[in-house]
Formats: structure tokens, sequence, C-alpha cells
């Protein structure tokens, strides 16, 4: 490994880590310095290939902090157990570039981040909406321009969402939290579409209503939607926040696309291949007053032919967790989840929402235990008990 691309913190540590990017932050580095580790950390900001990966692992290594934008098929999962690896540790929530079964396979425990970027990426949904729907990203290119030469009575008009229908694809941590921001701070109509019912949501929306209603406000409604298509069709702003798999790969397609209203708003800031890109690319320019928001792309960082000349597309580069207080707390999460390991230390019994995981962030001395482990049950690892 050359000393150029790599800073080594601790060098004496008898524990090798390595992290394939450099993290923001100071805490997670003193964690694993203070459980012995020596650190090794990639200083470019290209992404490493599987054989730059491959490389950085050598003959031994105890484990690595990885990124989204690697690989971790089966092959390199393989190189990491037989270089003695006892973890690899997402810095993401999400994981989709993990064969988690090939890790589980191998015994090997695989980390992630979440509960710290919960709000933080609903409100970048929730900003992306907006800038669609307003036309923030036009009106900034219209004055920066000098184009503009004072106010009109129809210049670069936009839709209003207040008391209009929400409708958010996948109710989980992310999509709930958006949901409410919606539903609280524009007293939209929520329907939202999932495989599960989300009781607490309705709940939650429900009580929300009956505020509404004591103050002789017009309440608000929510529901789940029979099918997507239902969803789709009753829809003025629809944001995607479903896990990709197989089943939900280019969930929004074409004719998807087609069952939306001509002036919805759609804003995708979960993983770029649940939404079809090219078939967007041509549902915008047939259709000039539907809008979207995008954080993330089919293939990242390459953006599909025509995308970036649409006026009707606003285009973020995968910025949904990107606050220093949540990229600190995903460096901390997944350090902490390497030092529990290394340990042998049980798993967090549960990650969900940022209270959850509160108690790594910033205590003097955080619980010994892993926050969060996603094949922990598969593995049979013991969970903490306090
Ligand atoms: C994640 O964590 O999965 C996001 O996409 C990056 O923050």
């Amino acid at each position: 490994m050359s000393e150029t691309d790599w800073k080594v913190f601790n060098p004496a540590g008898t524990r090798r880590v390595v992290v394939t990017k450099e993290l923001p932050g100071g805490r997670w580095l003193e964690l694993l310095t203070a459980a012995g580790c020596r650190v090794e950390v990639a200083q470019g900001r290209e992404v490493l290939g599987e054989t730059g990966v491959r490389r950085a692992l050598g003959s031994q290594v105890d484990a690595v902090i990885g990124q989204l934008t690697e690989q971790w098929s089966e092959p390199l999962l393989r190189s990491l157990r037989e270089a003695g690896g006892a973890i690899y540790s997402q810095y993401a929530v999400g994981f989709d570039n993990v064969d988690v079964e090939a890790a589980t396979g191998l015994g090997l425990p695989v980390g992630n981040t979440p509960g710290v970027l919960t709000e933080t990426t609903a409100e970048l949904a929730v900003a992306l909406t907006f800038a669609a729907a307003r036309r923030i990203a036009e009106g900034d290119r219209l004055t920066r321009s000098g184009a503009y030469r004072g106010w009109l009575p129809d210049l670069l008009l936009g839709s209003l969402l207040h008391r209009g229908t929400v409708g958010v694809i996948g109710a989980g941590r992310i999509g709930t939290a958006y949901a409410r921001m919606m539903v609280e701070g524009h007293k939209m109509d929520l329907v939202y579409y999932d495989r599960h019912g989300n009781e607490e949501l309705e709940r939650y929306i429900a009580e929300y209503a009956g505020f509404l209603s004591a103050r002789g406000e017009e309440p608000v409604q929510c529901r789940r939607a029979a099918s997507l298509g239902d969803l789709l069709g009753s829809a003025d702003v629809v944001s995607i926040h479903a896990t990709l798999t197989d089943e939900t790969h280019h969930l929004i397609g074409a004719g998807e696309l087609g069952q939306m209203k001509d002036d919805a708003v759609l804003v995708n800031a979960s993983r770029g291949p649940l939404l079809d890109e090219a078939a967007l690319v041509q549902h915008c320019r047939s259709h000039p007053a539907f809008r979207a928001g995008l954080d993330v792309y089919e293939r990242e960082p390459t953006l599909a032919a025509g995308l970036e000349e649409l006026d009707n597309v606003v285009l973020v580069p995968h910025l949904g967790s990107a606050t220093t207080w949540t990229r600190e707390g995903m460096a901390t999460l997944a350090s902490a989840n390497v030092v529990a390991v290394l340990n042998g230390w049980p798993v967090w019994p549960a990650a969900e929402d940022v209270e959850a995981v509160l108690p790594f962030l910033d205590a003097p001395d955080p619980p010994h235990a892993a926050p969060s482990i996603v094949n922990a049950d598969e593995l049979g690892l013991a969970r903490w008990t306090g």
C-alpha cells in the first residue's frame, strides 16, 4: 500500500482497520484508537474499485469501514474474511451494494448506520419537493444569468402544495419522517404505499387531524393505498423511500409515470435504480408541467442522457445525509460497530430512531454494544440486555 494514498493513525495498534474514505469528525477515530486499532484511511476522493479495495485489505486485516460506492460482492467479502476480517462496517444506512447473504454465509457481520440520518434525509427530500414545485433551480439560474428584468405576473409559476395530497412510497423510517414533515408542515393529506401497514404513522396523523379539528380547521386525511397505481393517480407529490431490491428495481417506469397527474412532483432520495431514469427523461420532455427532484441516480455519478438538459428536473449529488452532524454521527456508528465486534460485545436491541442511537454519539462512555448489525439474527449474535 503506498504511503501517499493512505494515512495511518495509531501505527502501533494491534488490530488493523482499513477505512476506504476519509470520514468527517474525530470521535470515530478516537473510538478505534482507544480500542487499540491501527487505522489506515484512504486519502483519495476517487471510488476505490475492487482491485483497490483488495490491495488495501492485504493479507491481514481485522475490519473494514467501507462505502456505498463500492461493490461488496461475495469474492470481496471472502477476501476480507480470509484476511482475518471480523466485520464489514458500511458507512451508510442502505446496504444494497453489499451481498449480505454471502456475508452471512461467511460468518461475517455487516454493520450499518441507521437513526442518525432519518430526519436529515427526509429534510433533503422535502427540500427537493419544494425546489421542484417552486422552480427554485430555474429561478436561481435565471437570476444569475442577468435575464431577470423585474417582477412579472407570470414569471416561473409553480405549484402550491399546501392542502394537496402527498404520496409516500415506502413508509419506513425515512418515508415516515418525510410524510410527517409534509403533513404537519403543509397540512397535506397522506396516501402511502407499503407492503406493511404503518399503524403508528396512521395513529399519529389521526391525532394531528384531531388537533386541527379541535382548532376548527379542516382535518388532514391519511390512508394506505390499495395499489401503487392508486397512490400515483391521487397524489400531487410522490416521494420514493423504498428499499432497492430485485423486486423494486424500476418500480417507477414509463407506465407508472403515465399514471401520475400531469403536473405532479416526483422526488427520489432513496436509491437511483428504483426509477427508470430514461423513462423519466422522456416523460419530463413530453410533460413540461411535470417536475422531478432527484438526489440519486441509476448509474451514479453518470446521468441518463438528456437529464441534465431538462428545466423541470432539479438535480443534487446524493446529499440525503449530508449534514455535518449526521455524517459525523454515521462515522461514529460505523466505528462503534467495528469496536463492538472486535471486542465480542453484543448488538444494540434496536436502532430505529435517533433517540435509540444517541447514547453512542456523544456519551463519554458509549454502550458496550454494536449499534446496528444487519445480519445479527442470522448470525445468532447476542443482543445487549443492559
Ligand atoms: C445511506 O446512508 O444509505 C445514504 O444513501 C447515504 O447517506
